[in-house]
């Protein structure tokens, strides 16, 4: 493929994946969205390979790492379950950086192209950064998967003086910047580019340990977009343009998603990445503040229908749960007799409910359940007085009144479902565990909640029997 061709065909793929980041901003382009960025990375991968600066000798290996990634991908798509997807997301983003590592150390190695005066300064600038954006998010992905699939724990780590760890870190790095670039040979300039590689390790580490259970939504988002500046910055390594401007399209719309989810949580961006909020979760938690008073009562499935039978209006508010307990289809089912018996059924969806952006959106659309009954915080938050029966289905932190009341808790001022201001609320889960936050919820002890204990997919379908009954 000449030349002229490869960039007309890099422009084509730039084109498409503008308009998949462009369908993918509402559910239902989302398909539509998703298959620009497949034929466009199909294209961009094609003209690489096919353009001009591979030659025929290197097929062999492009067409072998091919087979292999490919079916890694496969295996892992198949194999991962809803829920463990962040954990995933987290783990491809690890690769991202660290193929910018690897290709940063491979473009100083390589001498077969000489570089001279600035364009020789330029070309190390982009390695020394390239390298440091790519181990920062390796290691701090390997952690996020780490406390994502909960073989680390979410507590944060707060070393001692850790601003000025950090602080020291980078005038470190700073410093072996400017001798990597003064650096005579290649030989020379391995040393500092080295210690720059370790000690960005060290901070991608401490950065994501730092952080507490209940931010690891920014993390997530964080650490896309660093993914995607790594992308860029091996693009730059490799003079490839189209890598530059997906990193680029990548890096932005990590950042503005972060900013998002900061929003969602009522979170000052640097001071999530500064580091240390939250507990870890998972285990029934004691409150970060007073513990909360009352009964809990107990109710049946059939009660449950009662309820809902009983109900002109109910608002579903989906949590991680759902996904565990994979209810989605029950709760379509629910939700479609409901409204054919005239009961209007809406969804509320918070922005960090599940474990990854757009989680209860993706689980819903994929039970055929009609989006515009599915509605965000802000558009459905003020209905909640005018609702007879809000159905929490394994949510707890997102729906968690202590995040109004209580200034102690560690999710105080994160914006909520406030279900409690239904006539009832109805909280399906199994026990009176805590979420993710590892806080405990006092919307359970209010006098108008009832529990529905047990897993949500059984609940659910004894729910449906009960209402067909
Ligand atoms: P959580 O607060 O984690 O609560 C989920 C609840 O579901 C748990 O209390 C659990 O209680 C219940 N549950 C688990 N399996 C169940 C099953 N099979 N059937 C019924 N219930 C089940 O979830 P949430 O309300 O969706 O809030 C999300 C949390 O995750 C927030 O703290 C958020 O910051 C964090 N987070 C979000 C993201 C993104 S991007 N969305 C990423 C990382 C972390 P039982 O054990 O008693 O059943």
């Amino acid at each position: 493929m000449s030349a002229g061709l490869a960039t007309v065909a890099y422009i084509g793929a730039t084109i498409l994946f503008i308009l998949s980041l462009g369908g993918l901003s509402n559910p239902e382009t989302a398909r539509r969205g998703n298959l620009f960025g497949i034929v466009g990375m199909t294209i961009a991968v094609l003209a690489t390979v096919l353009g001009p600066r591979v030659t025929p000798a290197g097929y062999g290996w492009i067409v072998g790492a091919l087979v292999v990634g490919g079916a890694i991908g496969l295996f892992a798509a198949k194999k991962v379950q809803m829920t463990q997807m962040p954990e995933l997301v987290a783990l491809m983003h690890s690769l991202v950086g660290l193929a910018a590592c690897l290709v940063g150390f491979a473009s100083y190695i390589d001498t077969s192209v000489q570089y001279s005066g600035a364009e020789k300064t330029i070309h190390e600038a982009e390695i020394y950064i390239g390298i440091l954006i790519g181990a920062v998010t390796f290691s701090g992905s390997v952690i996020a998967f780490g406390k994502l699939s909960g073989k680390i724990g979410g507590k944060p780590l707060l070393l001692p003086a850790r601003h000025w760890l950090n602080l020291a870190g980078l005038l470190v790095v700073i410093w072996f910047g400017r001798e990597f670039l003064n650096a005579h040979g290649v030989a020379a300039g391995m040393t500092p580019l080295l210690v720059m590689t370790v000690i960005a390790l060290l901070f991608g580490v401490h950065m994501v340990m730092a952080i507490g259970g209940a931010d690891m939504p920014v993390v997530v988002s964080m650490l896309n977009s660093y993914s995607g500046w790594a992308a860029a910055a091996t693009g730059f390594m490799l003079s490839n343009d189209l890598l530059i401007v997906v990193g680029a399209l990548v890096g932005s719309s990590g950042a503005i998603l972060s900013y998002i989810m900061c929003r969602a949580m009522n979170r000052n961006f640097i001071s999530v990445i500064a580091g240390g909020f939250g507990t870890g979760g998972g285990t029934p938690a004691a409150a970060a503040g007073a513990q909360p008073a009352g009964e809990v009562v107990p109710v049946s499935a059939v009660e449950t229908a009662e309820m809902l039978r009983e109900a002109k209006n109910v608002i579903i508010v989906p949590g991680y749960g759902m996904a565990v307990a994979q209810a989605q289809h029950t709760v379509f089912e629910i939700t479609k007799h409901l409204r054919e018996k005239g009961v209007n059924v809406r969804f509320g969806i918070h922005p960090v409910a599940g474990r990854m952006p757009g989680h209860m959106n993706v689980l819903l659309a994929e039970a055929k359940v009609p989006y515009d009954i599915v509605l965000e915080l802000d558009e459905i938050n003020e209905d909640f007085p005018d609702t007879d029966v809000s159905m929490v289905i394994g949510a707890n932190d997102i729906v968690n009144p202590a995040a109004q009341d209580d200034p102690a808790s560690p999710i105080a001022g994160m914006p909520v479902l406030e279900v409690w201001k239904a006539r009832h609320s109805i909280v399906m889960k199994r026990s009176m565990a805590s979420g993710y936050a590892g806080v405990d919820n006092p919307l359970f002890y209010k006098d108008n909640n009832r529990m529905l204990f047990g897993d949500a997919k059984k609940m659910l379908d004894e729910v449906l029997v009960a209402l067909k009954t």
